[in-house]
């Protein structure tokens, strides 16, 4: 019989890769969604949709019986700790052997950004459970670099307040990849991972790789940690996500994000994609088809 999953943030921009590899690899997947007719392309292919919403604590205990597996995934925001509190708690009540968990850069204690604090939270409520866990904190997203699609086509400029600040940013198939590896193969429980790319790379660096690839001078500029909150607030994004770049800005800029590791092949048995690979086969489609700046991936 198949291993049974049940993915909550199925709709999200993890998860979405995620999930059809799942699949090829014969698991049996339920999706926990808050609107099925978002998830009408994960029905296609065979994924068992489960409509409900991570703040009610009866659905998602539901939706977790009889599963072996749980990918817990929620979005970034002040309802992180509570809806993932939800699913550990489902996780423990339906008797789940693994439960994976997307945390996320250096989640602690004194982390510089509230996420990294909230992920803390609930990381130390995973481990104190007594549910076998793996957690994966992942580093910066490389597919956030889609935000600046509009203004280095418009301008030839990329505007992020990261300073010189090197970051291992991840290409979010790597994570994905993880993902597939730890509920298709298991193992790893009891572990904490911290995932990134190839190599730690500068902004100005990943604006060169760009630049050559469109074959059009890109400059990216540093913009002050301020600009950085009025921008977000003007594309729409609330004071929450504003303040949560800010800080993380803040802390890339001093160099806080400067690591890499081998991770991703640790668990997946091969290496991270570079920036370059995550330019060719990912971001350069932004530039056939533009993204529009306000309908990108999360931040954080
Ligand atoms: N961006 C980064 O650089 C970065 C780096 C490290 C870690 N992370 C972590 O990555 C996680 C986000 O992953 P992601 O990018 O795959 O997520 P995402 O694209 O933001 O998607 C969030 C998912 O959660 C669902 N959701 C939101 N509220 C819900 C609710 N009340 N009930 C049920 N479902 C709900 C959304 O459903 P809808 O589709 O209906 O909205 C969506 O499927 C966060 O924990 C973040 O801290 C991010």
């Amino acid at each position: 019989m198949s291993k049974k999953v049940l993915v909550t943030g199925a709709t999200g921009s993890i998860a979405t890769l995620a999930i059809p590899s799942l699949i090829e690899n014969g698991l049996s997947v339920r999706a926990f969604v808050r609107n099925a007719k978002k998830a009408e392309n994960l029905k296609k292919l065979g994924v068992e949709i489960f409509e409900g919403d991570l703040s009610n604590q009866e659905e998602i205990n539901e939706a977790a019986k009889g599963m072996d597996s749980i990918l817990s995934l929620t979005a970034a925001g002040p309802d992180a700790v509570a809806q993932a509190s939800a699913i550990t708690k489902a996780a423990k009540q339906a008797g789940a052997k693994h439960l994976i968990r997307l945390s996320a850069i250096k989640a602690a204690e004194d982390a510089p950004t509230e996420n990294g604090r909230f992920h803390f939270q609930t990381d130390k409520e995973i481990i104190a459970s007594g549910i076998p866990y793996t957690i994966l904190r992942p580093h910066f997203f490389m597919q956030n670099l889609f935000m600046s699609v509009p203004t280095i086509l418009e301008q030839g400029n990329m505007y992020w307040g990261m300073g010189q600040g090197k970051l291992g940013m991840i290409d979010v198939r790597d994570i994905a990849d993880c993902i597939v590896s730890l509920l298709t193969n298991g193992g790893h429980e009891g572990e904490i991972y911290n995932p990134t790319g190839a190599s730690s790379i500068t902004f100005t660096e990943a604006a060169a790789i760009i630049s050559k690839g469109i074959g059009k001078p890109v400059n990216y500029i540093s913009i002050p940690i301020e600009a950085v909150g009025q921008a977000l607030r003007s594309m729409g994004q609330g004071e929450w996500v504003a303040k949560l770049m800010m800080d993380y800005s803040k802390a890339y800029s001093a160099n806080w994000g400067d690591y890499a590791n081998d991770d991703v092949t640790t668990i997946t048995g091969r290496k991270a994609r570079t920036f370059q690979q995550f330019f060719d086969e990912v971001l350069s489609w932004g530039f056939k088809q533009p993204a529009k700046s306000n309908e990108t991936v999360a931040l954080a």
